[in-house]
Parts: C-alpha cells; structure tokens; sequence
C-alpha cells in the first residue's frame, strides 16, 4: 500500500485523543469515521471539538477556519461495523488497558479488509502486548500522537518486532500528509521519544505532592518560574486528563511493584474519584468551570 492509497480513516475511541486525531486527518482531506461504544462520549466529543474551535478561533482565526472545516466533514458512529469494512487505517484510542486493546483489534481485525493498516496511540504500553490480536502483526505499529494534535505536531512511529519495513515506510509518509513531523524508533520501547523524557520530569512532579512535600501550586510555580512555560507539570496533566494518567500510574506500579508508584497511583486515584478529571472535566489539580461554561 502506498500512503496516497489511505483515503478512509477509522478512529476508534473518542475521548481525548481520538476526536482531534479524528479531526487532523478530516483537516487533511481524509475521510474520517469517528467511532466509540458511548454515544455519549460521541456527543462529547462534538462539543468538545466545537469548545475547542471557539477557544482557538480567539487567537488564531484562520486556523479555527480550518478546524470547523474539519469537524463539520467528520462522521461520527457507535456501530463501527460500516466505517471498519472500508477503512484503509485505524488508529486506536481506547483507554489504556491492553486486555481492552486487544479485545478491540481482534474485533477490528473481524470487521476490517485484509489491507488495512493497524495503529496504536497507546502512550505506555507497547504494541506487541496486542500485535497477536490484531490477526495482521506485520500491519500494524505504533503511531503515537501528542496533544493538541494540530500544534504539538510530533508522531512517534514505532515497530513492535513483526512490523514490515513496507508498513513503517507508509505511516511515516502518511503521518507527514497529515501536518504532523514523524519520529521514527528504530525498535520497541515504552514511552517513545518525548514522552520517555517527559515521564520521568511528570513521575518526579507527583512523587513530590504525592510524599507531601510540596503541594500542587509549588511544583507548578517551580517549573513555570525557571522555564518560562506558562504550565507547569500539573496543569499538563490536567490536559492530559487524570484518569489517563491514573491508568498508566497504577498499570507500572502493578507490573513493577515499586512502592512509590503505588503511593502516586493512590493519590491519584482520589482525584479520579472525585470525578476531577481535569480540563475534560472541569476541574482537575485546578478549576477549569469557567471555561467548561457552569
Ligand atoms: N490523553 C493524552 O494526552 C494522550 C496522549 C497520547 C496518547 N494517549 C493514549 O490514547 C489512548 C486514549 O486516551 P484518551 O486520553 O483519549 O482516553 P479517553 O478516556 O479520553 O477516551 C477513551 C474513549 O474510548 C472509548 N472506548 C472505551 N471502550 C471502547 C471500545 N471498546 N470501542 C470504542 N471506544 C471505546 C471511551 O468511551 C472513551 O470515549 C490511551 O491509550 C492513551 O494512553 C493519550
């Protein structure tokens, strides 16, 4: 397959990342189904998308232009059947669980054509942990996208051991037509490129207020005073969304039993339960009510 040969895009999953992953490749004239197992979570992401278009529209109204062009081209389902039959790529979305992972490819490599290219957005884990599942090894990688999609323009392109040369030389190229800058890992390992880097300055971040050390506010003021970034490690998170990062926290401390990652899971847990779940929402480590419009 060459990249010019992608014209149909499956996103599956429509929390955070699915739906401006589903929106960069609309922007960059693919066809786009946007599919999730919660209709709810489909309306949410409309109104997400259409909050985040306003927001942007405020500063960067050309680009807002390009978005709205976008979004209204998106068809969104909850039966993916239809989408998955002619769909030329899938990138995955769904939470960060690999027995869930592996559910949904095994039923994707059910419903789509033998041609069609598999990826994952997983942040933690690695493909091979579903590679078997998705019934097509060689067809499938890693294609990793960082948030906002459309400004954070990086996607790591990473192989699990059975991954073709063929299908790593498309997603490259198909990551470039869609705006974004690929980086390309010569083999498998957890937390790619940035984020591997970016882990280690977030697990220092919570080990902090987690140990009681320094509350939230400190941390960020610390990081926002020295390098001038206007967020600091929790406001990132709060991005994110905390119960993705709950996920990935408590997935390691149960795979390594290291006592401090389960302090950190525990301390982030109770913010999940709280529903704080950060900008998606409306409050997190901060409040975000007045922007989520209550
Ligand atoms: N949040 C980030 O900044 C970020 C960045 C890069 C990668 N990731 C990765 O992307 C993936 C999704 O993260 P997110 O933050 O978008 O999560 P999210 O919780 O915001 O969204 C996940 C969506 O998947 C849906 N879903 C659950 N089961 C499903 C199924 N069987 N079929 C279809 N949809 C299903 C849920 O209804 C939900 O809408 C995770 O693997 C995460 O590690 C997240």
């Amino acid at each position: 397959m060459e990249p010019d040969d992608i014209r149909r895009v499956l996103v599956v999953g429509a929390g955070t990342m699915g739906q401006q992953i589903a929106l960069q490749c609309a922007i960059h004239g693919l066809d786009v189904t946007l599919h999730d197992v919660d209709e709810r979570a489909l309306a949410a992401a409309r109104s997400a998308l259409d909050a985040t278009i306003a927001r942007v529209r405020a500063k960067e109204p050309v680009l807002a232009e390009h978005l709205a062009a976008g979004a209204a081209r998106l068809a969104c389902t909850a039966d993916a059947a239809e989408a998955a039959a002619d769909s030329d790529l899938v990138s995955e979305s769904v939470p960060e669980d690999p027995e869930l992972k592996g559910r949904v490819f095994a039923e994707l490599d059910r419903l789509c054509p033998g041609r069609t290219l598999f990826t994952t957005n997983t942040s933690s884990l690695v493909p091979s942990m579903f590679a078997a599942a998705t019934g097509r090894p060689d067809r499938f990688a890693a294609l990793h996208f960082h948030q906002p999609v459309w400004s954070a323009t990086v996607v790591d392109v990473m192989p699990h051991p059975g991954t073709s040369e063929a299908t790593m030389e498309v997603l490259v190229r198909f990551a470039q037509r869609i705006g974004q800058t690929p980086i390309r890992l010569a083999k498998e390992s957890p937390g790619y490129v940035f984020n591997a880097m970016y882990n280690a300055l977030n697990r220092e971040a919570i080990t902090l207020a987690a140990n009681g050390v320094a509350s939230v506010e400190e941390v960020d003021k610390a990081w926002t005073t020295v390098t001038k970034m206007p967020l600091g490690p929790f406001g990132m998170l709060d991005v994110v969304g905390l119960d993705t990062v709950f996920y990935i926290t408590d997935y390691w401390a149960k795979v390594t039993g290291d006592p401090q990652l389960t302090t950190n899971a525990a301390w982030l847990k109770a913010f999940v339960d709280a529903g704080r779940l950060g900008m998606k929402s409306g409050r997190g480590f901060y409040d975000y009510s007045a922007a989520h419009g209550e």
